[in-house]
């Protein structure tokens, strides 16, 4: 008996003094997470999984098991393990498709987001932020990634609303002819165009008009600052980081930062490692959580949310490799003395206060102010009618000799860019 009771003692002194305590305390700290998570589920503002399909599947995604696939950073039972209650997904078309087919497939991409979204009980499709609030699964949210999806008609962003996308990124990679990326070189489109044009300008009002949240990830400084001058209602970045921590061209500059708290938008921030560690080796938790101690430094907590790009791009931080693994950034943050209100911010409130003030301008205009603004395209496309020219009917004799010489290199060239796109 009194051999046990030593033990015992013995037992609770090595407790004391091995590892075991800072052990427990952090499992308390894990479970702070996990239990502010169920309560402030994430909305999530950019996730690629969409694009997987497209390469991995071709969007025939009827006999793929969406719920455990593992090819990819994202299935749904990851997303319920790192507590995602709604996410934006991307619908994403490559830049070489500007002028090209970019509207028909990113709505091939709309059309896949609604096919899965629709396929899955534990996900729902909204369009508003009550419908977020009300759902009690993962709500799926629509954004396109890159201004050259709307082909410079301001109708299509319309249609596009009408779907139910619910955020337009104005550039990817590319310029488009009204709009200046930050990336330069990548592409070669519309090198002269220097923030937004006047039309540009039109897009930013429509979107206002429309209710759809303006993103301003991948866009230039001055695209930015010019975004922030016209709209009436808080952008958003849906996935960047902070550039005074590491000075990539995606990353936003500390005065940007301090005009988004003006704007009172936010920037969700990204963990695609190249953009959080400028090519530094060990890129962990801790060099994300850098970001987020830096914006809240800047711009305040309530300036921040979270967008992580995952399946966009190859590299994340150690310990952050899935869409899983959300709790574990928390955690690190609540180390870092982030209270709990902070958090809910950051994972929920802060995103959901700027898509009501979104919806809540929407309100201020009519139906009657569409826009109606076109710009006329420099470059003729083979792909495109002319709607400019009087449409000769040709007669049935007429057609097969000087119709049918023209129409087969229109064909051939379609389908060169169809090798291009998929590189078939
Ligand atoms: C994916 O991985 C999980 C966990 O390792 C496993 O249970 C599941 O069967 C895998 N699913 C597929 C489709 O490979
Ligand atoms: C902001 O708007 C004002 C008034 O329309 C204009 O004078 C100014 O040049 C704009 N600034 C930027 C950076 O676009
Ligand atoms: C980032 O900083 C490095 C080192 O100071 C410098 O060489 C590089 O030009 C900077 N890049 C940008 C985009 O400012
Ligand atoms: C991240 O890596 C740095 C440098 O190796 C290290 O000091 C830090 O403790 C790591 N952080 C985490 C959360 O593992
Ligand atoms: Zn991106």
């Amino acid at each position: 008996m009194e051999k046990k009771r030593n033990v015992a003692k013995l037992l609770w002194l090595l407790m004391f003094f091995s590892d075991i305590v800072p052990f427990s305390c952090e499992k308390s700290m894990r479970e702070r997470a996990l239990e502010l998570m169920q309560d402030a589920r994430l909305i999530d503002g950019h996730n690629d999984f969409v694009l997987q399909l497209r390469i991995l599947y071709q969007n025939k995604i009827s006999g793929v098991n969406l719920r455990e696939l593992n090819k990819t950073h994202t299935n749904l039972a990851k997303l319920q393990a790192g507590y995602v209650g709604a996410q934006f997904w991307s619908v994403y078309v490559l830049c070489s498709a500007q002028n090209k087919d970019a509207v028909r497939l990113t709505l091939e991409q709309i059309d896949v987001v609604k096919r899965m979204c629709n396929s899955y009980e534990e996900l729902e499709l909204v369009v508003t932020s009550q419908g977020i609030s009300d759902s009690r699964g993962i709500a799926c949210l629509i954004g396109i990634e890159g201004g050259h999806s709307i082909d410079s008609s301001l109708a299509t962003l319309r249609m596009y609303y009408d779907l139910g996308v619910r955020y337009m990124t104005l550039t990817h990679t590319c310029n488009t002819p009204w709009s200046e990326s930050s990336s330069k070189g990548i592409h070669n489109f519309y090198p002269s165009v220097i923030g937004l044009t006047a039309f540009g300008q039109e897009v930013i009002k429509e979107m206002n008009r429309l209710g759809m949240l303006i993103d301003l990830s991948h866009t230039s400084y001055s695209t930015v600052k010019a975004a922030l001058n016209i709209s009436k209602a808080p952008v958003i970045f849906s996935h960047s980081a902070a550039f005074s921590v590491c000075n990539h061209s995606r990353n936003v500059p500390d005065d940007i930062l301090q005009q988004l708290k003006k704007n009172k938008g936010i920037i969700m921030v990204a963990f695609n490692a190249d953009v959080l560690a400028c090519g530094r080796k060990v890129v962990n938790i801790s060099t994300l959580a850098d970001h987020f101690d830096h914006i809240k430094e800047i711009a305040g907590s309530e300036s921040i949310g979270i967008g992580a790009d995952y399946d966009g791009v190859e590299h994340f931080p150690e310990g952050l490799e899935d869409v899983s693994k959300y709790p574990s950034l928390i955690e690190e943050l609540l180390r870092r003395g982030w209270n709990e209100a902070e958090l809910k911010g950051i994972l929920r409130e802060n995103f959901l206060r700027v898509f009501r003030e979104v919806e809540n301008v929407r309100n201020t205009f009519g139906v009657m102010d569409a826009g109606e603004s076109e710009i006329l395209q420099e470059e003729k496309h083979s792909c495109r009618l002319d709607l400019g020219k009087p449409q000769a009917q040709p007669s049935r004799s007429f057609a097969l000799s000087s119709v049918a010489q023209p129409f087969s290199l229109t064909l051939v060239s379609c389908l060169m860019l169809y090798y291009e796109i998929y590189g078939v």
